[in-house]
Formats: C-alpha cells, sequence, structure tokens
C-alpha cells in the first residue's frame, strides 16, 4: 500500500486529537450498527482505531501508521474477500441500499435527464440513475467500477483538472464527495470545467463549523444527536473528525488506498466563494448532516450550483 507522506501526516495529526478520535468511534460504530446488527462491528471499529491512534501515541510517524492500514486493509477489513462478513454486507450497501436510497433523495434536485457523475466511484449511483431512466456519464481519475458500470460511457481523466465532456453535454453534473480529493491548485479548472459542462451542478461536500441561521439546521439538528455532538466540537476538531471519517470510508472499508486525500474539507463560506469566483454560483444549501442509512455518515451539505433546479424544488 502507497499513501503519500502529506496525507499520512494529516491522519496521524487528527489521530492524536483526542476529541475527534473519540467522536469518530461513535460516528463510525453508529453508521455500522444500522447494517451489522448481529456482526462484532463494535469491536472491529474500536480495534481499528485504537491500533491507528497507538500507532501515533509517541508522535507523528507515518511508517508506523502505514504498517498499521495496510494489516488493517488486509488481515481486519480482508479487502477483496468477498465471503467475509464485512464485504458481503458492504458490497449489498453499495450497489443497492446506498444507491437507492441517494436517487430517492436526488429525483427531486436533478434537472434534466442528461447527467454527468463526475468522480463516479465505484459506478452504483451512475448505475442506478440510468436504470431510473436517465442517460449518464461518468468520469474520473481512478477506474474502480463495478462491472454494473462499465456499460455507461467513462471517461479516465488524465490528469486532474482536465474536463472530459465537451460544454453542455449534460444538463446536470453531480459531484458527490469528490471536491475534497481535488488537490488545492487544481480546483478553479475542475470548477470551470464543470460550470461549463452542466447548467445546474449538485455538489455533496464533508463540511464543518456550520453557520448556524443556515436555512433547514434546525431541522436536521432537532432530528440528530451525532449532529448536534460534532457541532459542539472545536472547530479544528470538526475537521479533524471529518479527515478520520474520510479515511476510514474510503482507505479501510472500501479499500481504495490510491485515492488522493488532501482532505480539502471547508466550511460552506469558503465553498461559496470559491465556486462563485470560478463560474458556479451557490444558488442554496441543504443540510443534510449524519443522515440515518448511510454507512459512514459525517456532515453532509447539499450545494445547488448553477442556473437552476428541477422544476418546483427551487428556494
Ligand atoms: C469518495 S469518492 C466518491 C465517489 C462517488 N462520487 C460516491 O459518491 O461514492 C471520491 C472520488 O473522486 C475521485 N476524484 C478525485 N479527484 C478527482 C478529479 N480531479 N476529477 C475527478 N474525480 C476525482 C476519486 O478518484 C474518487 O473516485
Amino acid at each position: 500500500m502507497k499513501i503519500a507522506d502529506e496525507t499520512l501526516q494529516s491522519i496521524g495529526r487528527a489521530l492524536r486529537d483526542g476529541a475527534a478520535l473519540a467522536f469518530v468511534h461513535g460516528s463510525l460504530k453508529a453508521g455500522y450498527l444500522e447494517f451489522f446488527p448481529n456482526q462484532p462491528i463494535d469491536r472491529l471499529v474500536d480495534q481499528a482505531l485504537d491500533e491507528l491512534a497507538a500507532s501515533q501515541a509517541a508522535g507523528l510517524d507515518g511508517q508506523q501508521l502505514l504498517g498499521v492500514a495496510d494489516r488493517l486493509v488486509k488481515q481486519t477489513f480482508r479487502g477483496g474477500d468477498r465471503s467475509f462478513w464485512f464485504n458481503q454486507v458492504y458490497h449489498r450497501y453499495k450497489t443497492e441500499l446506498k444507491p437507492a436510497a441517494e436517487f430517492e433523495q436526488l429525483v427531486g434536485l436533478i434537472a434534466g435527464r442528461r447527467v454527468l457523475d463526475y468522480g463516479c466511484g465505484s459506478g452504483y449511483l451512475a448505475n442506478r440513475l440510468a436504470q431510473g431512466g436517465y442517460t449518464v456519464l461518468t468520469t474520473d481519475v481512478l477506474d474502480y467500477r463495478f462491472p454494473e458500470a462499465q456499460h455507461l460511457p467513462f471517461v479516465r481523466l488524465a490528469s486532474p483538472a482536465e474536463r472530459p465532456y465537451p460544454a453542455g453535454s449534460a444538463e446536470t453534473a453531480l459531484v458527490q464527495a469528490v471536491l475534497h480529493h481535488v488537490n488545492p491548485p487544481d480546483l478553479p479548472q475542475v470548477i470551470r470545467g464543470l460550470s461549463q459542462m452542466a447548467a445546474t451542478v449538485l455538489i455533496k461536500e464533508d463540511t464543518y463549523d456550520l453557520p448556524a441561521d443556515l436555512p433547514g439546521l434546525a431541522e436536521t439538528l432537532a432530528r440528530q444527536p451525532l449532529l448536534r455532538a460534532f457541532l459542539a466540537l472545536p472547530r479544528e476538531t470538526q475537521f479533524q473528525a471529518l479527515v478520520l471519517i474520510d479515511f476510514f470510508a474510503n482507505v479501510l472499508a472500501q479499500g481504495v488506498s490510491e485515492m488522493n486525500l488532501p482532505f480539502g474539507f471547508k466550511p460552506v463560506s469558503e465553498w461559496q466563494t470559491l465556486l462563485a469566483a470560478n463560474g458556479l454560483p451557490v444558488r442554496r444549501v441543504l443540510p443534510v448532516g449524519f443522515e440515518p442509512g448511510r454507512m459512514h455518515k459525517s456532515c453532509h451539505v447539499w450545494l445547488i450550483c448553477g442556473q437552476g433546479l428541477a422544476q418546483g424544488r427551487d428556494a
């Protein structure tokens, strides 16, 4: 397994933040317990995080961390072994349950019928959208698409800021959990490319330090104890918790260790400024939070950008 030194240092710093670590023990277990009611998932999460934290207890040590992560992927999560109970449930979640839940959420937000799934990952959502009658384009810098998604048009980006499709190729671009994986210098070009390819751009991001006056936040907070606990943490601790959740979900649980992890999380106001400066004004922010039905819960928001929303749903 190869992980960039800078990434290892960021994860190491997050593991040394006791409050962030304690929050992530709880939030990961809350997510997993919805899907693994009869397996020893609590113990698995606690042991994995304890081992990772122990590797940094004496000081930041990227090589120790890499060794532990490598062992966890191979021995604890048994990456690639479909007969292991964790991977059986995880695969069904990724290919059936998560796409079904996301499809329900998206049909009211997507404008038009031509959709670009930008940073499509395994392609599970693109496939569900195609089954739902949308014409779907996909792209990513990596290619780890499930067989179910391989019939869809796909461009593997040769460079992170390349524009994969001509201007106007889609009516809506979906950019779900992607932008914090893009290196900061590439972001302006990526955003400008998105604004050219689709009139509506739906961006889902893990974020922190949510503004108290965000429309809909009070209702979301009332339903989500995890979101209340998260927002009660100091700002920097919230950021470190996002780092640990991102690392756990992508590298340990999913086993995609080659994913770029610059942990580019930003508060909503910073996204609004950056997106608007590059031709993608944010029209609306929808707080989603630590949603039920998601295995790896995080402080999610939708940023609805560009010219418009599906009929009847714009604020
Ligand atoms: C956390 S995964 C999310 C995948 C999928 N959108 C989902 O919601 O499950 C982030 C994805 O963004 C991709 N990615 C990172 N940088 C990118 C870039 N510059 N352009 C396109 N995709 C990128 C990664 O390879 C990865 O597949």
